[in-house]
């Protein structure tokens, strides 16, 4: 079963051919970081305008690089939630539009199950498997019991891990996005040269559930407390030290679920993917098997969504027309 897959929830207009829920012939996203550099964030009204641009070509291109032709899908799956409205409006409607036309069925998927279901690409992973989301719009932990059933486990009360990435490199003056730019500069600084503060949560939070703004606050604090000193600052060591309990963070909720859930595989998306202390540290848990998906994988694209809808289109079959998007997570949340 080849399916067309289109993907436009925040800032990554993509399009992928995958066949069977696994193999991608072919994968374009063009990303619209540039245009939304100057203002260090997304803009939805500029990146909606951005989609309704792009769309048509990177839908083409995709098409092209596959070598396939509309006459030869079997189906079109689409991301519906969550994400900004405007956004996955342009995704949303283009693929229905593109299903009617060519008189194919088409999938409504949801954007965090597809995040969870990337790993299954091109090397399929046994279930059940633990979930560590990580982008500049979502924070997840959750378990992935089948391509279609995702446990919500833990999620960011506050900011997401890549926001706090990006928000503490804009206090340093690194630019947007802000992930790589403190990774570069992390890389010379001393991780321990600042002990910024874990968060505390509410007890019924505290074992799964993450926060970022109490570690970017303490972050903003030691900056003005240099400049209030007229210290030097370090920028290097800060980088470092936030790097560091950003990811332990994470790494240490991920490994409370394992535990408690007793599961040892674990899969790993988002855009923080990408950070090289985040694989390290990953790839030194004990007696845990952690995948590691290629990185145009782990970010925003529609090669995950094509895969999770064929397993949308074959077991409940096709969606509504009449369906629309919605910017809100689903309720999938279950302690
Ligand atoms: O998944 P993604 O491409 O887009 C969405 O958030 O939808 O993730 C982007 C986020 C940004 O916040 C960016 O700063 C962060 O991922 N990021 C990183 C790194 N590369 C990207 N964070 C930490 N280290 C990195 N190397
Ligand atoms: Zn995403």
């Amino acid at each position: 079963m080849l399916l067309l897959g289109v993907e436009s929830s925040c800032d990554e207009t993509s399009a992928a051919v995958v066949e069977n829920g696994s193999r991608v012939l072919a994968l374009y996203t063009r990303t619209q970081t540039e245009i939304h550099r100057r203002f260090q964030g997304v803009v939805p009204e500029i990146a909606s305008r951005a989609h309704t641009e792009a769309i048509t070509p990177v839908v083409h291109e995709a098409l092209r690089r596959a070598g396939v032709r509309p006459a030869d899908l079997d189906g079109v799956a689409v991301t519906s939630r969550p994400g900004l409205s405007g956004s996955l409006m342009v995704g949303f409607n283009f693929a229905k539009g593109f299903a009617a036309a060519a008189n194919l069925p088409y999938a409504a998927v949801d954007h965090i199950l597809a995040h969870a279901y990337a790993v299954q690409l091109e090397q399929p992973l046994p279930y059940p498997y633990v979930v560590l989301l990580l982008s500049g719009g979502h924070s997840v932990i959750g378990i992935s019991r089948s391509a279609l059933e995702f446990q919500v486990v833990g999620t960011t009360i506050d900011d997401a891990c890549g926001e706090a990435f990006d928000k503490v490199a804009a206090f340093l003056g690194l630019g947007y996005p802000g992930g790589p730019a403190i990774e570069r500069l992390a890389a010379g600084g001393n991780p321990r040269a600042f002990l910024f503060p874990r968060p505390r949560l509410h007890r019924a939070n505290d074992r799964y559930d993450l926060s970022y703004s109490g570690l970017k606050t303490a972050v903003v604090h030691q900056l003005e407390s240099f400049r209030h000193r007229n210290a030097p600052v370090t920028p290097a060591n800060i980088a470092a030290s936030f790097q560091r309990v950003a990811i332990e963070l994470a790494i240490d909720r991920l490994e409370n679920v394992c535990t408690d859930f007793e599961l040892r595989r674990i899969g790993v998306g988002g855009g923080v993917a990408a950070n090289a202390y985040l694989r390290e540290r990953l790839l030194q848990l004990p007696d845990h098997e952690v995948v590691l998906p290629r990185l145009e994988y782990c970010v925003d694209n529609a090669a995950m969504v094509a895969g999770i809808g064929y397993h949308v289109l074959t077991t409940h079959g096709p969606s509504s027309f009449a369906d629309g998007v919605s910017s809100r997570v689903q309720e999938f949340r279950h302690r």
